[in-house]
Order: C-alpha cells, then sequence, then structure tokens
C-alpha cells in the first residue's frame, strides 16, 4: 500500500525536485501539498509549487500557508534559489492555489485519514507545527515526520545552523517535542547528494519529457558549493523523500536531538547527541550515509516517468 504523505515545501530548487520525486513514486500517496515562504517569498514559493504540481499533471491539491516565522520576521535565500525561487526557469502558470489554508488542510487530512499520515517536511517547519499546535489531538494521526533539517556540525545560513531550522526554529522545536517518530536529514547527509553537471547530462538523456527537462533547468541554475569544494550542489530537499521510497539506501543513527532557540550567534542550530552525553532518550533517527549512485539513479528513473 502506498504511504500517505502530506508534503510541506518552500519551492526552491531542490524542493522542486523533491515535488517530482514524490509525484513520480507509486510508493507514495501524496495527500496535499502545502507551501510556506522560506528560499522566497510565500508569493514565488506558492506559484512555484502551482506551476510544478500542473507540470506532472498530478491533480494534487497545493494549500498556502505561512509567510513568515511563529516568531521573528521572514528571511529568504535568493543567492541559491534566485529571486523567483526557481533560479529564472519559468514555467506554464499552474492552476489556482485551494482556498484552505496549509494548517487546516493538515489537520482536516489527519483528522479524517483512516490511517496514520507521514508528515514530509522540506522547508521552514512553520506550518507543521501551527497544525499539530492548534490541534494536539492529531498527534496519534502522524504516522511519522520526515525533515530535511539541521545539520551535526557546521550551517550553511550562519556558522552554526542549517537554513529550514534557523528559519523557524520554536516551529521544528514543536516538532522535536512532538513525541512522533522523526527522521531528520541533515546538511551531511545531503553533501553526499552532491549533483554535478555530468550527474544533470546524465539525467538529460533518459528522456524528453517537461518535467525531465525542467527538473535538469532548474538543477543547473544552482551555484556548486564552495563550502562542499566548488564541483557541484547538494541536493537536499529529494533526500528525506527517496529515504521513504527507498531506505535502504540509507544508514541511521538514533540520537536526541534539540534546538537552540536562543537569540545568539547559535541560534536554529540543531544539536544532536551522537554519543548519548546527554542522556535523553532518542527523539529522531538522523540519517547518516547515503548510496549517492543508486541515489541519483532513481531521481533520474523517477524524473524520467513523469510527463
Ligand atoms: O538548507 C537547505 C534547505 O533550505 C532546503 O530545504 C532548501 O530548499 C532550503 O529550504
Ligand atoms: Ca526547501
Amino acid at each position: 500500500m502506498p504511504t500517505p504523505v502530506i508534503l510541506d515545501c518552500d519551492p526552491g530548487t531542490d524542493d522542486a525536485l523533491a515535488l517530482f520525486l514524490a509525484l513520480a513514486s507509486p510508493e507514495l500517496d501524496v495527500r496535499a501539498i502545502t507551501v510556506a515562504g522560506g528560499n522566497t517569498g510565500l508569493e514565488h514559493t506558492l506559484s512555484n509549487a502551482l506551476a510544478l504540481t500542473a507540470l506532472t499533471r498530478r491533480p494534487i491539491q497545493v494549500h498556502p500557508g505561512a509567510d513568515r516565522p511563529l516568531l521573528g520576521s521572514f528571511t529568504s535565500e535568493p543567492h541559491i534559489h534566485g529571486s523567483d525561487g526557481l533560479g529564472g526557469v519559468v514555467l506554464p502558470q499552474g492552476r489556482p492555489p485551494a482556498a484552505e489554508i496549509a494548517a487546516d488542510a493538515i489537520r482536516r487530512i489527519l483528522r479524517t485519514a483512516p490511517a496514520p499520515v507521514t508528515l514530509v517536511g522540506i522547508g521552514p517547519a512553520t506550518n507543521l507545527a501551527l497544525a499539530l499546535m492548534t490541534e494536539p489531538a492529531l498527534l496519534p494521526k502522524i504516522a511519522q515526520i520526515v525533515l530535511m533539517t539541521g545539520a551535526w556540525a557546521e550551517g550553511n545560513v550562519t556558522p552554526a545552523a542549517e537554513f529550514n531550522a534557523w528559519s523557524d526554529p520554536e516551529a521544528l522545536a514543536v516538532l522535536l517535542t512532538s513525541g512522533r517518530p522523526l527522521v531528520l536529514a541533515t546538511l551531511e547527509l545531503t553533501a553526499q547528494a552532491l549533483v554535478t553537471p555530468a550527474r544533470i547530462a546524465a539525467w538529460r538523456a533518459l528522456g524528453s519529457g517537461r518535467c525531465l527537462q525542467a527538473a535538469c533547468d532548474i538543477q543547473a541554475t544552482v551555484p556548486h558549493s564552495i563550502r562542499l569544494g566548488g564541483s557541484g550542489a547538494p541536493l537536499h530537499d529529494p533526500c528525506p523523500i527517496a529515504w521513504l521510497i527507498r531506505p535502504a539506501l540509507f544508514t541511521a543513527r538514533p540520537c536526541a536531538v534539540t534546538v537552540d532557540l536562543g537569540p545568539g550567534p547559535s541560534r536554529g542550530r540543531t544539536v544532536i547527541d551522537r554519543w548519548n552525553r546527554t542522556g535523553a532518550p532518542p527523539n529522531a533517527k538522523v540519517l547518516e550515509t547515503l548510496d549517492t549512485d543508486a541515489f541519483f539513479n532513481l531521481l533520474g528513473e523517477r524524473f524520467a516517468r513523469l510527463p
């Protein structure tokens, strides 16, 4: 049976490829896509999610959500994703968004689902946190929460913090303390998914579908990561989706994970207790290794299935 999921995102170049992967994979039953501001403002992340979904021809509802974090002000990431969020790649306009907002849609789906639903978060966790905070009785209807967030060590938006965690650390804390099973794909995991021009060229050769070409065009706009040696860009957001589809490509370690909510330079840092120094019980499985070649082959095979 396909795994029922709700995908919360902030497209975003890597979100775009994650959305294609999720909608191309029969292992997943995507019940809804919910959108927050993050890589760029909500006006762009929402229109991007609508356009990307329409390109796949999958009849999935896209719900607008939070345009800012629970606390503080909104900050975007234009130097990676461009001001429009897709590196300047223009897609045909999608259908109008659902009238129901993200947190309401998440709660409705959880409330009415015959079986628990997996929440997948690949942007700031604001929408997911709002849903959990405003109807905690639904917690047992959450099968697991699978996130791209955090880092064992250095961040990518500050020296201490990864962008999604840093964008709304209070929202991440709501999820980390929810008591529901968590799976985290951190920056150290996504660094193993380094997209090079050769990987993009190998994808392009797999077909001529609009989604495959759009995935390649979008990914080709992403600057190579100096942090990772300058030969490619880490493909963050498809990692948690790939774990749901083919967990055998990964190894994971149960750890106690917290997030720094202070006002200082470490705000948004995920503190991952690898050696159980705190004695706190593990609240998350943190993904550690990835079979990189199999990962990229999976993505190419799935992108090629799309229209
Ligand atoms: O730090 C990487 C994460 O932040 C990814 O989800 C990317 O899309 C941005 O949202
Ligand atoms: Ca994202």
